[in-house]
């Protein structure tokens, strides 16, 4: 079955600025590839709406932060300014097994706000969504919360 996968996610900028200033190294190292630091050059917004761009790609991935490393996502731009997405390691892996193609992203950011919001062809549907909705119901009556 065919479908397609979206992510969307928003940052506050101020949180990133606070991540930053206590911890520029780690955070840089840890989330961010070499050629995102690079272009980002320290601009808090940019690195904003990178950090966004990814979790909104873990979304499109249908994983969150769990399995996927941040910079198994990288995000650059084109010679023009448009973003594109790169994937590597266990994101690259993981968008090969649900068939992810056609991936394209859109970040924006303004004083307060980095958002990122990415679509993506699916050509593998690992769970049926009826059949997901039968697993979260029989999960939520074992927990008493449904009758
Ligand atoms: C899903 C994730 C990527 C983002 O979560 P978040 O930023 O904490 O929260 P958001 O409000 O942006 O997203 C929550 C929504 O993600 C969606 N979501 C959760 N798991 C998901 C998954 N596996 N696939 C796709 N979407 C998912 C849900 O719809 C959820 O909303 P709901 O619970 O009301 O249904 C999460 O896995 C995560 O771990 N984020 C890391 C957060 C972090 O390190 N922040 C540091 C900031 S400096």
């Amino acid at each position: 079955m065919a479908s397609h996968a979206v992510g969307i996610d928003v940052i506050e900028i101020d949180r990133v600025r606070e991540v930053l200033r206590k911890h520029p190294d780690r955070f840089l190292s840890r989330v961010f590839t070499p050629e995102e630091v690079a272009f980002c050059r320290g601009r808090v917004p940019e690195l904003a709406a990178r950090f966004a761009a990814k979790e909104a790609m873990m979304k499109a991935l249908g994983t969150g932060a769990r399995s996927v490393g941040w910079r198994e996502i990288e995000v650059l731009p084109d010679r023009r300014g448009k973003p594109l997405v790169y994937l590597y390691g266990g994101a690259a892996a993981r968008a090969a097994t649900i068939g992810l193609e056609e991936i394209d992203i859109s970040l924006t950011h303004n004083n307060t706000f980095a958002i990122a919001s990415v679509v993506a062809a699916q050509r593998i549907v690992e769970t049926p969504p009826a059949e997901a909705r039968v697993r979260l119901l029989d999960r939520l009556r074992l927990r008493g919360l449904l009758k």
